[in-house]
């Protein structure tokens, strides 16, 4: 467990846990937050609070997402030029994305309730359930590679092509996969388990949430995500915004 949270926490700075989450906090420490964020992170605790499981996993997926853009858009930046990109930067998303996503999110909701629920009622949704097992396997595989190549300060020559090809692939991969389990996969399991059921789950969810990272797994996630982007240059929205169609 401790294991876990430090690969989450930790990797911006050598600080512990704790301390980072105290840096996190302070507006001089995290790109200039105003009063006015820190009012609405806040907000956004106390509200998590009376999320339900459903929610939570989705809400999870929006950061998993996050870190899917960071993939593609280091991608695009790398084909341009294969030193655009530090390193230490990617192999924190991919930290990331191993700590919250695949030993968290997957393993201990997904594959342990969600996946089970919904194969407990054979239907046409459940044979999705192999599908997506199997993508939670590959994506550990590309994991594990992305982390082994963004631990040296350099991508050697012969090597950026299929690491381009692998933040892609998982990226290409990941979204539609997120996108099943939101659209047909979390509803049938709702369905599935019935009220009584999803409330304990929810109660569950919050539990193992904090037996792994403490008692603000995901705000931490989400400073973690905006940390990483902030390095890269991909923190302004609107830089996002698609440019007008030519006429
Ligand atoms: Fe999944
Ligand atoms: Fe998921």
């Amino acid at each position: 467990m401790d294991q876990t949270r430090r690969q989450l926490l930790t990797g911006i700075t050598v600080v512990g846990a704790g301390a980072l989450l105290v840096g996190c906090r302070n507006p001089g420490n995290s790109g200039g937050a105003t009063n006015k964020e820190n009012k609405q992170s806040e907000q956004a605790d106390e509200a998590a609070a009376e999320i339900s499981a459903a929610e939570d996993l989705m809400r999870e997926h929006g950061i998993l997402r996050r870190v899917l853009v960071v993939y593609r858009e280091s991608a695009a930046k790398l084909r341009q030029d294969p030193n655009s990109v530090p390193l230490d930067a990617l192999e924190k998303a991919a930290q990331l994305f191993r700590a919250f996503g695949e030993d968290y999110h997957e393993k201990k909701l997904e594959e342990a309730f969600v996946f089970p629920g919904v194969k407990k009622r054979p239907s046409a949704t459940s044979v999705y359930v192999d599908v997506l097992t199997a993508q939670h396997v590959r994506g550990r595989e590309i994991t594990d590679y992305l982390l082994a190549v963004t631990a040296a300060d350099k991508i050697p020559a012969t090597k950026t092509e299929p690491f381009i090809g692998a933040l892609e692939s998982f990226a290409r991969m990941y979204e539609h996969h997120a996108a099943v389990e939101d659209t047909i996969i979390f509803p049938a399991w709702k369905e599935a388990i019935g009220s009584q059921e999803l409330d304990e789950a929810s109660a569950k969810f919050e539990e193992l949430e904090e037996e792994m990272f403490g008692e603000d797994g995901f705000d931490a996630a989400l400073r973690r995500i905006a940390e990483i982007e902030e390095s890269l240059g991909l923190a302004n929205l609107g830089m996002f915004t698609a440019p007008a169609p030519a006429r």
